[in-house]
């Protein structure tokens, strides 16, 4: 037995560092998923998907979906979409945006969920963001207990500072 808990918490020091997690993270995520990323203005939320991206060898820009709200990404494996719900004015805007028919049709990240409310399905992986001096932490709550497992290895063997 290791002497060391798993965790589901990481504490990430830099951008890159955040990024090179998110790399990480694309080798283990599902085809299909729902993901919620919480935090404060500023948090790494989308530097985090970019990285992701990065990981399913997207090589083009990554934008903030602050303004278009969704941001879609034909990848070789599947389909990203990344929304961004931080200026959603009404639930309709959802609706044009064609989030039900999106369900089920690739991975699914959501900054600023708490702005959908009962709009959004339920979350497989909330992703949590903190700002601890001039890292962040981020935090894990995982559905599937063998999904778990793999994000807690990677957050095991990832080298730290
Ligand atoms: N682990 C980290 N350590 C230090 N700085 C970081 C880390 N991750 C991201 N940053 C920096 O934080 C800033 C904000 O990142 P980002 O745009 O990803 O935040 P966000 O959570 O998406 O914000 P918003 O809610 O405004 O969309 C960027 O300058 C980025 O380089
Ligand atoms: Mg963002």
């Amino acid at each position: 037995m290791s002497s060391i808990p798993s965790s589901t918490e990481i504490k990430l020091h830099s951008q890159q560092q955040q990024e090179a997690f998110g790399v990480l993270l694309a080798g283990v995520l599902p085809k299909h998923a729902v993901i919620f990323l919480e935090g404060e203005l500023g948090a790494g939320k989308t530097t985090l998907v970019r990285g992701i991206l990065r990981g399913f060898g997207w090589s083009g820009t990554v934008k903030s979906p602050t303004y278009t709200i969704l941001e879609p990404y034909e990848l070789a494996q599947q389909n990203l979409y990344h929304f961004d719900l931080y200026r959603l004015a009404d639930a309709e805007e959802l609706e044009y945006l064609g989030l039900r028919e999106l369900l089920g049709e690739g991975l699914l990240f959501f900054e600023w969920p708490e702005r959908g409310e009962a709009l959004l399905p339920p979350a497989d992986i909330i992703v949590n963001i903190q700002h601890e001096q001039s890292g962040r932490v981020l935090k894990f709550t995982v559905r599937d207990p063998q999904l778990k497992h793999q994000i807690t290895a990677l957050i095991k063997n990832f080298p730290s500072l």
